[in-house]
């Protein structure tokens, strides 16, 4: 994260919350200028506080220059004036609070104010995009981003397209959100995208064993500190799968779904995977393809990562 002194360009966020102050920190360490907009000036004020507290937190932990800091917060401007916050800007960021009425007039208001080349996002987390782009006449440039909290910590950014969304738009904002330094991955337009949908199928299982009284939910918490949130910083699923193999996994999903009904039940392409003989790391495909060295590759990363964290947890007294 370096904020250099030159600026890459103008961009508006609308809303100034939890995610708008973020998003704006996130653009102006990217060196972009930022018009921050929300309604009141009071609210401006108390966005503009969180961000210098949020920037000292930064540069404390040295992720961040005091010099850049200084910079990105005088890149930040607010205003109430959505027409004044768009003039020059080529890419505006929504994320006012979560009510389809408003998000609609807000982007009809914006569809009218910005030209066309001016991509649209919105930072939504329930509403699918088609609708709101629903709500104005070029709806090719209506695109979702969607941010995770704190947007200025967190690296992945998913960009949803709506049914009308263009090409050029979901490259114009995956461009510059690597130019910002997040990792950006693409979804259909589905409620809980890819991450709080991963997030909500982990919740609601950990939620129906604490229910059962299996365990407590210190252990529960333990558990996924200590296991598979450790892992999954470092390997995605499929890479797990992979590296297990997936008839080992699938004879255990069975067991499953046979003791604890339906929700367990293997969607059919993990057993036409399984059929077809692609097991995974030990057959160089599974549901991804592997070299011999890619395969030593993954699992050197691995290792070393959780090498590094268990030496953290030990210094920590964990
Ligand atoms: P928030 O309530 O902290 O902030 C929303 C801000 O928008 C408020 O300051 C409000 O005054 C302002 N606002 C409302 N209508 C406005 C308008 N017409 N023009 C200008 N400003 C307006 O909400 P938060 O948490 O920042 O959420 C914002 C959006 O981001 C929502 O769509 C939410 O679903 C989404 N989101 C939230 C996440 C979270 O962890 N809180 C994560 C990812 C997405």
């Amino acid at each position: 994260m370096a904020c250099g002194l030159s600026s890459r360009g103008k961009v508006a966020v609308i809303g100034a919350g939890l995610m708008g102050h973020g998003i704006s920190i996130a653009c102006a360490l990217g060196s972009y200028d930022v018009n921050m907009v929300d309604t009141t000036a009071e609210t401006l004020a108390r966005a503009l506080n969180r961000t210098s507290a949020d920037l000292a937190v930064l540069v404390k932990r040295e992720l961040v220059t005091e010099e850049d800091a200084k910079s990105a917060l005088a890149r930040i401007r607010t205003t109430t004036s959505i027409a004044d916050a768009v003039d020059g800007v080529e890419f505006v960021t929504e994320a006012i609070s979560e009510n389809m009425a408003s998000k609609k007039k807000l982007f009809r208001d914006l569809d009218r104010l910005c030209p066309g080349e001016v991509v649209l996002a919105s930072n939504t987390s329930t509403f699918r995009i088609t609708e709101i782009a629903s709500a104005v006449e070029k709806r090719s440039r209506v695109v979702g981003t969607h941010w995770w909290n704190p947007p200025y910590l967190m690296p992945l950014v998913e960009i949803t397209k709506g049914a009308e969304t263009s090409e050029r738009t979901s490259s114009r904002t995956r461009q510059f959100l690597v130019e910002l330094g997040k990792v950006p991955v693409v979804c259909k337009d589905h409620p809980g995208l890819i991450g709080v949908r991963l997030h909500a199928a982990l919740n609601t299982e950990a939620i129906r064993i604490l229910e059962e009284g299996m365990a407590t939910a210190e252990d529960i918490d333990t558990t996924v500190r200590m296991s598979l949130g450790l892992r999954w910083a470092v390997v995605g699923p499929f890479e797990i799968l992979d590296l297990g193999g997936l008839d080992v996994f699938l004879d255990a999903y069975e067991h499953l779904y046979k003791e604890l009904g339906d929700r367990f039940k293997p969607p059919e392409i993990f057993r036409d995977k399984v059929r077809r003989g692609e097991l995974g790391t030990k057959t160089h495909r599974g549901f991804h393809e592997y070299t011999s060295e890619s395969i030593e590759s993954l699992t050197k990363r691995r290792d070393e990562f959780l090498v590094e964290r268990l030496k953290e947890l030990r210094s920590s007294g964990n």
